[in-house]
């Protein structure tokens, strides 16, 4: 059986309409596919994009994603849920929520959740297509018991189209002074982006006001809004769509994250004064990422280590996405600094110093370095195919306008950051089958990528002192 996708109708297609073996299908290519990753959170099948509900609860951190099962496409949005203790051994909780309510029934959009008297609150957005043809977003509530039962609520706060278009979608809900507020992304009516906050009480939610940023006609629509407070400031994540830039290093791809180090928001009012935003990842495929906090008082996040508007290779395996390493953050004055969760350096298992050129029979590992002034580093297959990453003291550079199977070429080919010569000059680099995830500065520069190189890998290393750990996969279990 083949669905045919380009007829959008066949991308509202219910999971419970379609066959077993279709499904079986499915995932067995996705599998088996070589540039499927061995220790990132993917799909089974189908397509992940935003990471959602990323919460520490009952002694678990408990991560969902936005996935749509039937097809490499954006179509009908469930959340599948995993949870770990220790981001080595994950289980498979399956699908979370169904989009099969009729404030919802259109897809479970994105959205956060927290803890509360043992039970998960999972906020989302309703999505309701209307006679139009568009589709009416509504900031609903369902609520997950000790049994690992999970009932809707129903919606907490309706559009409100005089403020509003219908973009208006993933709350985020964040507690403080013993209340829990919501963040919500939104298009203005005049077409510019936009968070809105709220207050909830009990099943409904009053409206605070926007937020009030010191940013002018930047894109037309945030989404993803995540907030936290760490060393008594407040740092806002966003991702705005149509952000532009006359600067050649900015702003690249078709939709990008943005991060505002600021003092704490004053929830009261909406008030948050902060410093200028800093785009968050200098690489072709990062976007909506998500902020929660555990039990010991990390920040952790995780992206959607993909973009929109894009096909990948991948899809003619049926699988499309990952989610990006689990990476912790801190504020170092006016940076945000991104370093991968120390529980990853228990999926090391052999390692060996840099050589100028290796051959690398496994495709999941992680480098881990000191740059000097001008480095380059290369992997390539036996055609000479390649992705490289270099330096000449004052940028970065990554270039994969080399790599087997090119895609998104109308966003470019090569991507690149200013140096930020005063930070120390550490190199850490995760790679996965087809992607890459490159740390330097101390985390204050990050390329986070896919890239799609066939064959046998080399690598070949210039200017860099270090090692090269071969990674382990992460287990999954039902
Ligand atoms: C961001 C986004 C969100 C939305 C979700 C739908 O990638 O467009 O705004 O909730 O994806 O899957």
């Amino acid at each position: 059986m083949v669905i045919d996708f380009s007829d959008r109708a066949n991308r509202f297609i219910a999971l419970d309409e379609i066959e077993d073996t279709y499904i079986s299908d499915i995932q067995q290519k996705a599998q088996l596919d070589p540039y499927y990753p061995s220790f990132h959170i993917a799909p089974p099948h189908g397509l992940l994009n935003d990471p959602n509900g990323l919460v520490y609860h009952n002694g678990k951190h408990h991560i969902f994603y936005q996935w749509f099962p039937l097809g490499p496409v954006h179509g009908l949005k469930h959340w599948y849920h995993v949870s770990t203790e220790d981001f080595v051994n994950y289980l498979n909780h399956g699908v979370a929520l169904t989009p099969d309510m009729p404030y919802d029934q259109h897809g479970c959009f994105s959205g956060g959740a927290i803890s509360k008297n043992d039970e998960l609150h999972l906020y989302y957005t309703g999505n309701v297509k209307n006679s139009e043809g568009e589709f009416v977003q509504y900031q609903c509530l369902a609520k997950q018991d000790t049994n690992g039962i999970i009932y809707k609520k129903g919606p907490l706060i309706e559009p409100d189209l005089t403020l509003t278009t219908y973009n208006f979608r993933d709350p985020v809900p964040y507690q403080k002074n013993g209340q829990t507020y919501l963040l919500v992304g939104a298009e203005s009516v005049n077409h510019e982006g936009m968070i809105l906050l709220y207050r909830q009480e009990d099943e409904k939610a009053s409206f605070v006001g926007p937020i009030q940023l010191n940013v002018q006609k930047f894109g037309y629509m945030w989404e993803c809004p995540s907030y936290f407070e760490l060393d008594e400031k407040g740092v806002f994540i966003f991702s705005p769509q149509g952000a532009y830039s006359e600067d050649p290093y900015e702003f690249q791809n078709v939709f990008s994250v943005v991060y505002l180090i600021g003092e704490p928001l004053t929830f009261e009012s909406g008030q948050f004064k902060h410093q200028p935003y800093i785009e968050m990842d200098k690489g072709f495929d990062f976007y909506a990422p998500q902020v929660y906090q555990d039990d010991l008082g990390r920040q952790i996040m995780f992206g959607w280590l993909g973009n929109s508007k894009s096909t990948y290779p991948t899809d003619r395996n049926m699988w499309a996405h990952m989610l990006t390493i689990p990476r912790e953050l801190t504020v170092r004055g006016n940076r945000l600094l991104q370093t991968p969760l120390s529980e990853l350096k228990a999926l090391r298992q052999q390692s060996y110093s840099f050589m100028p050129s290796m051959d690398m029979v496994q495709k999941s590992f992680e480098l881990e370095g000191t740059l000097q002034q001008t480095f380059r580093f290369m992997i390539a297959n036996q055609q000479g195919e390649a992705i490289e990453f270099y330096s000449d003291g004052e940028t970065y550079t990554l270039n994969r306008s080399g790599m087997s199977e090119l895609y998104a070429t109308d966003y470019g080919t090569v991507r690149k950051a200013t140096r930020l010569t005063e930070m120390k000059q550490t190199f850490r680099v995760f790679v996965d089958a087809s992607s890459i995830e490159i740390f330097v500065d101390e985390g204050a520069t990050v390329f986070t990528s896919r890239f799609f190189l066939t064959g046998d890998w080399k690598m070949e290393v210039d200017g860099i002192i270090g090692m090269v750990h071969e990674l382990s996969p992460i287990q999954k279990s039902k």
